[in-house]
């Protein structure tokens, strides 16, 4: 048996020595420095300082050599692969720190800024509350029904019974739209939405129960309680038996479910070309009940101390509104209401001035909140 050979001194094998050990470590110290992110970082530290980095490799020669040179190999290699590991430890930090940094700068969000630079719109009272004035028609079982803004006179005027020389067709009121030569087009601004009334005969079948919101147009100017723009609810029944006391029963509905229970109404006495017998619709003030009449002491702003609030024209349809439409006014009868939109929502939410339902501010229309 051979006694250990320990006087046996090889020449090193390559990769452990002294030079090459220093090299690799540089040369790992240098991709170490050099790498810019963690990712880069990640992949130094894989072929430098991992199982199978040229140290890594170096390290497993070690076993092979004799005792004597084993340690002093073993401190070579250990010592490089220790500042390998130190210097990927302290460059992950720094770049960490970096990375943080960045983060905080990149990703800043400024609290301060303003978060509503597109604020939801609200929709204009005047549609919510013509909504829900024709709603109210529509639980009765009322259809709705639509027409032009821009109208041909004769359905505006004509059908209407309006004769020629009636003083609504005149410049005052109307607005007229000039033909392409610039004279008469026989269309005009519809000054009421009377005009569906006649379209919904002539479209429809018989009998006819409808109600058409819409804007209307007259030659006002703009103040506290004009507009030239405006709108209102039309309301048509055209059926067999039809009096005057279902129109009747059809305000005091409407003016119930908009104002309150048990409101009284009243029809006076009035004229319009389109029905027979005419009357302006009131209503009892909701808020002083009449009590403010004749009471200079308590003043009701509300109805003026009248005590009563006009809320439109209504009648009897005129047979030749009828027999315009092509309906038999000896078979068929009707009635018609004209609301004024504008009114019910300035009694029914306190509006008090016409401007600030044009003017398109957002405070105002906001304030009625965004209903669907
Ligand atoms: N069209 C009328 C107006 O604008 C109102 C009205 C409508 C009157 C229907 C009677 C019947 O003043």
């Amino acid at each position: 048996m051979s006694a250990p050979n320990n006087s046996f001194d090889p020449v090193e094998v390559t990769p452990l020595h002294p030079d090459e050990v220093a090299r690799m470590r540089e040369e790992a110290l240098a991709a170490i420095a050099a790498a810019q992110d963690l990712a880069e970082l990640k992949e130094v530290r894989l072929a430098h300082a991992g199982d199978r980095s040229p140290l890594a490799l170096a390290n497993r020669e070690i076993g092979a050599l004799p005792p004597a040179a084993k340690a002093e190999a073993g401190k070579r290699v250990g010592g490089a692969r220790r500042d390998v590991g130190q210097a990927v430890k302290e460059r992950q930090a720094a770049l960490e720190a970096e990375r943080d940094e960045r983060v905080l700068v990149e990703e800043r969000v400024d609290v301060t800024l303003p978060w509503d630079r597109t604020p939801r719109g609200a929709r204009h009272p005047l549609t919510t509350v013509a909504e829900r004035m024709a709603d109210v028609f529509v639980g009765m079982g009322f259809e709705i029904a639509e027409g032009p803004e821009v109208e041909a006179e004769w359905f505006n005027f004509d059908a209407l019974n309006f004769q020629p020389d009636h003083p609504a067709r005149t410049m005052q009121d109307t607005f007229f739209v000039e033909g392409p030569d610039g004279g008469d087009s026989g269309v005009v601004m519809r000054t009421h939405t009377s005009p569906v009334q006649v379209r919904a005969l002539l479209s429809r079948e018989l009998p006819v129960y409808v109600v058409a919101p819409g804007k209307t147009f007259r030659t006002d100017e703009l103040d506290a309680t004009h507009s030239p723009v405006f709108h209102q609810l039309e309301g048509l029944v055209v059926d067999k038996g039809i009096t005057m006391a279902h129109l009747r029963g059809a305000i005091d509905a409407f003016v119930g479910s908009m104002f309150g229970e048990g409101l009284r109404t009243r029809f006076r006495a009035s004229y319009f070309p389109f029905t027979e017998p005419s009357a302006e619709v009131d209503m009892e003030c909701f808020v002083c009940r009449g009590a403010s009449v004749g009471d200079p002491d308590n003043p009701c702003r509300t109805c003026s101390s009248e005590g009563w609030i006009e809320i439109g024209g209504c009648g009897v349809v005129n047979p030749r509104v009828l027999v315009a439409a092509g309906v038999d006014p000896e078979v068929y009868s009707g009635w018609a209401f004209g609301l004024g939109i504008e009114r019910t929502l300035m009694f029914a939410h306190g509006v008090r001035d016409m401007h600030d339902m044009v003017e398109g501010d957002i405070r105002f229309t906001s304030a009625f909140g965004s209903e669907n």
